[in-house]
């Protein structure tokens, strides 16, 4: 960063602060920032050299984070296990800004297995998944249908550290946890996957669809990593049906499915909340 990036940075903290921003979510993104290089000083009188003509790598060499992520997952054989190695990952960016490495809550070896978008503010600040306002709802949720952490369910994120601010996770920073998010389902290997909300669903599944498309439907995830096909269930994320109440039908109907499900494959409802 620049000196004069520095400055702008401590005007826009100054500025935020009178507005009533949140300054610590300020400060880390300001914090990430300066971890981005600024722009190279222009040199008018030097010659500009031609940018150099692309050259086709069809087999350009793998991202090294994402093949340490790939390696240290792969030699988990238990959840605590992978839960160790997700804290002393270092090749996921949105570490260096966050408070706590959030992996999971609930029952290791759960019937069924949540995995939402990534920890927020009051997430990063505990250091457990879904525990802020829409966790509050999530619980509500699963516990109309004899589902909860404390007896049936394990929950965790697709990413594991908070974005400054609360952004969305980038492709890089989904690709470097992703490899672990695969390795907790084959480990955990629940009965049920619940995907909550279109990132987590587009990024487990390797699907493109959003998720009105995929919502409330029976799939099946599949790959040479998994012992068994796991049956899948996209729903609305909880923070979505905070900002529009209105969906909450929807909801409301993926639940019911759910349940319908959850009883068809034998999976006994805890008590209900
Ligand atoms: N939203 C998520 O997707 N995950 C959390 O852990 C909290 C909020």
């Amino acid at each position: 960063m620049t000196e004069s990036h520095e400055l702008a940075g401590k005007a826009l903290l100054e500025w935020w602060g009178l507005a009533g921003v949140d300054l610590d979510d300020a400060r880390a993104i300001l914090r990430s920032a300066a971890a981005i290089p600024g722009p190279a000083a222009p040199r008018p009188s030097a010659p500009q050299p031609r940018p150099a003509a692309p050259t086709a790598r069809p087999s350009a060499p793998a991202d090294p984070a994402l093949k340490a992520a790939a390696d240290m997952a792969r030699a988990c054989s238990t959840i605590a296990e992978l839960r160790r190695a997700v804290a002393a990952f270092e090749g996921c960016g949105l570490k260096a800004a966050a408070r706590s490495t959030v992996f999971g809550d609930g029952i290791e070896g759960a019937p069924v297995l949540l995995i939402g978008e990534g920890p927020g503010k009051d997430e990063d600040e505990q250091g457990k998944p879904f525990v802020g306002r829409s966790g509050l709802l999530l619980d509500r949720m699963l516990g109309s249908i004899g589902l909860s952490r404390q007896s049936n369910v394990f929950i965790s994120n697709v990413v594991y550290w908070r974005p400054p601010g609360n952004r969305p996770a980038t492709q890089g920073e989904l690709a470097a946890c992703l490899p672990f998010v695969d390795r907790l389902i084959a480990l955990a290997a629940p009965k049920i996957l619940i995907l909550a909300g279109g990132v987590a669903a587009q990024t487990v599944l390797r699907r493109q669809e959003g998720v009105t498309k995929l919502r409330g439907r029976r799939l099946v995830l599949d790959s040479k990593e998994l012992t068994n096909p796991i049956n899948a269930l996209v729903m609305l994320h909880p923070a979505y049906l905070l900002r529009q109440p209105q969906q909450k039908r929807l909801a409301w109907a993926d639940l019911l499915a759910l349940a319908a499900w959850l009883e068809e494959i034998g999976v006994a409802p805890g008590q209900r909340l």
